[in-house]
Parts: structure tokens; C-alpha cells; sequence
């Protein structure tokens, strides 16, 4: 079985990030997502309107994603990936060469993010 492994917020979940999921899932046949925590968020100063558990549910309930990890610092991922061997690291294209350490892990793959929607903008829309 080939594992392929993503992370992020993905809060207020919208259609870039589940056409980012499906694209990832099609590189493989099991998708794990790393899903950040609260406490992560804060660390990288990103506040969530959705808590964890939340938008743990909402990924959950994808067809597309089998597993559900969380991300509670930058230096786990090589840990991940062989503990859940893993032969694929998926980002959006917006990460374009951040993680290529990782290549000696396993593939790394950057998306094209889909355009004119993300979560911020999401939110700076509706408070307008
Ligand atoms: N993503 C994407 N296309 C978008 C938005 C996100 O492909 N339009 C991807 C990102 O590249 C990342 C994953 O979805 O691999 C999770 O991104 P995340 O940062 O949670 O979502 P954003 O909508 O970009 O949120 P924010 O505005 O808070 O950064």
C-alpha cells in the first residue's frame, strides 16, 4: 500500500484545501493527514476559528483521507514518515522547495494551490 502524507490547519475547511486532499490521495492509496493543533497554531500565530477537534471532524468525513494525525511542532515529519512509512509528502505550491530535506525520507510532491480562495481571505470576506 502506498502512503501518501499532507499537513496543515485546514480550518473553516473550503474547496482548495479538499481539492488539494483529493489531488494528494490519487498519489497514492492512503492519505494520513497531519493536522495542526491548537497549540501549534498559536506557535506559528494563526487563530483558528474551528478548535482541533472540530476540524478534525470535518477532515474525518472525507472520503479522501484515511488518517488523522496531529501536528504539534515543524520537526516531526521525518519521524512520521518512517513510522508510518510513507512514500509521499504532499504540500501546496505555496511551501515550493521548504521541505525538500525531505526528500531523503521519501518523494516530495508540491500542488498548485487552487486560486482566489484560502482561509484568510475566506474570513476578511465574511467580516466584510
Ligand atoms: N491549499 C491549496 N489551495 C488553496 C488553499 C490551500 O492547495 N487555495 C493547500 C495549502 O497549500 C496546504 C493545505 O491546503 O497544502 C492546507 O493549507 P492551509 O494553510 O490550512 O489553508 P489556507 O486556506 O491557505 O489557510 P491560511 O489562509 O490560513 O493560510
Amino acid at each position: 500500500m502506498k502512503k501518501v502524507i499532507t499537513y496543515g490547519t485546514f480550518d473553516l475547511l473550503h474547496y482548495g484545501h479538499v481539492n488539494l486532499l483529493n489531488r494528494a490521495k490519487k498519489l497514492g492509496d492512503y492519505l494520513i493527514v497531519g493536522l495542526s493543533t491548537n497549540e501549534f497554531n498559536l506557535q506559528k500565530n494563526k487563530t483558528c476559528f474551528f478548535d482541533y477537534e472540530e476540524r478534525k471532524k470535518m477532515l474525518e468525513s472525507l472520503r479522501c483521507v484515511d488518517e488523522i494525525i496531529p501536528e504539534t511542532c515543524w520537526e516531526q515529519k521525518p519521524d512520521d514518515i518512517l513510522r508510518h512509512d510513507v512514500s509521499v509528502f504532499v504540500m501546496g505550491d505555496d511551501w515550493e522547495g521548504k521541505f525538500d530535506y525531505l526528500k531523503e525520507y521519501c518523494e516530495v510532491v508540491y500542488l498548485p494551490r487552487t486560486p482566489e480562495i484560502s482561509t484568510t481571505e475566506l474570513k476578511a470576506k465574511i467580516l466584510k
